[in-house]
C-alpha cells in the first residue's frame, strides 16, 4: 500500500514539523489541532520554516506553493476518514491518548496505519485502545524535525513485520535515516540520552563545574553541537522530567531517577528556553546568560 494520504494529529513542536515534512515528501498531510488559535499557531511556525528555506534556496518558492497546497488544518478528527497513515503527537498523557485513538479507531478504515510520536509512553498499550493492534506502531521524529535526520521506528510484538516495513520505508521517503527498534521504553536514543542529561545536572548539583563549563566541555570537548545543559532547555525540562520518571518507573534504575534540582526547576516553571528561563535565562534569546542554580 503507497502511504499518499497522511494524517498528523498535534500540531505543536513535532506535529507542525512531521505534516511539514511530510507535504514536502509530496503527500497529502492533513494536521488536526484542538482550536483554531492553536492550528493557527501550528501552521504559522511551518509557513516560517518553510519562508525560510525559501529565502536560503533550498526550497524555489514555487515548490513551497505546492507543499502548502497539499497542507490542510482541522479541527475535525473526521478529516481523518481517507488516511492511508495517522501519526500522533498530541500530549504524552495516557488518558488523552486513550480518546484519541479509540475515536480515530472508529473514523478510520481497517486498513489505515496508526504510529504514535510518542518519546516513552508503551506503544502496545497504546494499541490496544484500537482494534488493529498489527497495524499500530511508533514513529519517534526529534526536534527540530525538520533538520534532524533520524527516525525511529518501534514496532510491538503484535506489530506485523509487512506493516513495520512499510513505516520503514515510508520513513526513508521522508528523507530521514530509520533505525529498527521494539517497543522499550525510551526506544533507542532516550534510553542513552536521558541517563547523559540528567548525569549534566547532578554534575551541577554536585559542584562538579558551572553551567556554561559544563556545556562547553561536552560541545568543545565532544563536538556535540550543544552542551547537555542547553540541550535541556532546548528539549524542555518538563518533558524531560516527564520521560526520566516514566524511565525510572518502568526500569527502576538509578541512572534514570531525576535529580532533584531538575525537579525543583520543573516546579517553578523554569522549563527552558520556551518559558524564557532554565539553565539559562533567554531575556534575550540570542544571547542566552547561564545562571547560577547552586
Ligand atoms: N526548525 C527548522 N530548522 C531549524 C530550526 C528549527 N527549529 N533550528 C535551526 N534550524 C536550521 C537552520 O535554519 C539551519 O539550516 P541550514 O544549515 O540549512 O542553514 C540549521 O538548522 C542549523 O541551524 P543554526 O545554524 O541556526 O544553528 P545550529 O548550527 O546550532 O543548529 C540545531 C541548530 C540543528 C538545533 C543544532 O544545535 C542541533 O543539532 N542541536 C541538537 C538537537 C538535538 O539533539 N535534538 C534532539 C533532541 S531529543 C528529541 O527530540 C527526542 C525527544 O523525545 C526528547
Amino acid at each position: 500500500m503507497a502511504i499518499e494520504r497522511v494524517g498528523v494529529v498535534g500540531c505543536g513542536l513535532m506535529g507542525s514539523g512531521i505534516a511539514q515534512v511530510a507535504a514536502q515528501a509530496g503527500c497529502h498531510v492533513t494536521v488536526r489541532e484542538v482550536s483554531p488559535q492553536l492550528l493557527e499557531k501550528g501552521l504559522q511556525s511551518l509557513d516560517k520554516n518553510l519562508a525560510r528555506l525559501v529565502e536560503k534556496g533550498t526550497l524555489p518558492s514555487s515548490d513551497r506553493d505546492q507543499v502548502r497546497a497539499r497542507l490542510r488544518g482541522t479541527t475535525n478528527l473526521n478529516e481523518f476518514k481517507d488516511c492511508d497513515f495517522v501519526i500522533e503527537a498530541i500530549v504524552e498523557l495516557l488518558p488523552a491518548k486513550r480518546e484519541l485513538w479509540t475515536a480515530l479507531d472508529k473514523i478510520c478504515p481497517k486498513q489505515t496505519i496508526f504510529a504514535s510520536n510518542t518519546s516513552s509512553l508503551s506503544i502496545t498499550e497504546m494499541a490496544t485502545f484500537t482494534q488493529r493492534l498489527d497495524r499500530f506502531l511508533g514513529m519517534h521524529f526529534f526536534n527540530p524535525v525538520p533538520v534532524m535526520k533520524l527516525v525511529e521506528v518501534i514496532r510491538t510484538i503484535a506489530t506485523d513485520p509487512k506493516v513495520f516495513d512499510e513505516i520503514v520505508a515510508f520513513g526513508a521517503k521522508l528523507g530521514k535515516t530509520v533505525v529498527r527498534t521494539s517497543d522499550r521504553t525510551g526506544f533507542i536514543v532516550n534510553r542513552l540520552l536521558v541517563p547523559y542529561l540528567l548525569d549534566a545536572v547532578r554534575a551541577l548539583e554536585e559542584g562538579v563545574a558551572s553551567v556554561e563549563d559544563i556545556d562547553n566541555s561536552m560541545k568543545l570537548g565532544c563536538g556535540h553541537p550543544m552542551g547537555p545543559l542547553t540541550l535541556l532547555d532546548f528539549v524542555g525540562l518538563d518533558t524531560t522530567y516527564y520521560i526520566s520518571n516514566i524511565m525510572f518507573d518502568e526500569f527502576k534504575e538509578k541512572r534514570f531517577a531525576s535529580p532533584p534540582l531538575l525537579k525543583r526547576m520543573v516546579l517553578a516553571g523554569w522549563n527552558g528556553r520556551k518559558a524564557g528561563r532554565g539553565f539559562y535565562d533567554y531575556a534575550d534569546p540570542a544571547r542566552p546568560k547561564p545562571l547560577q542554580l547552586t
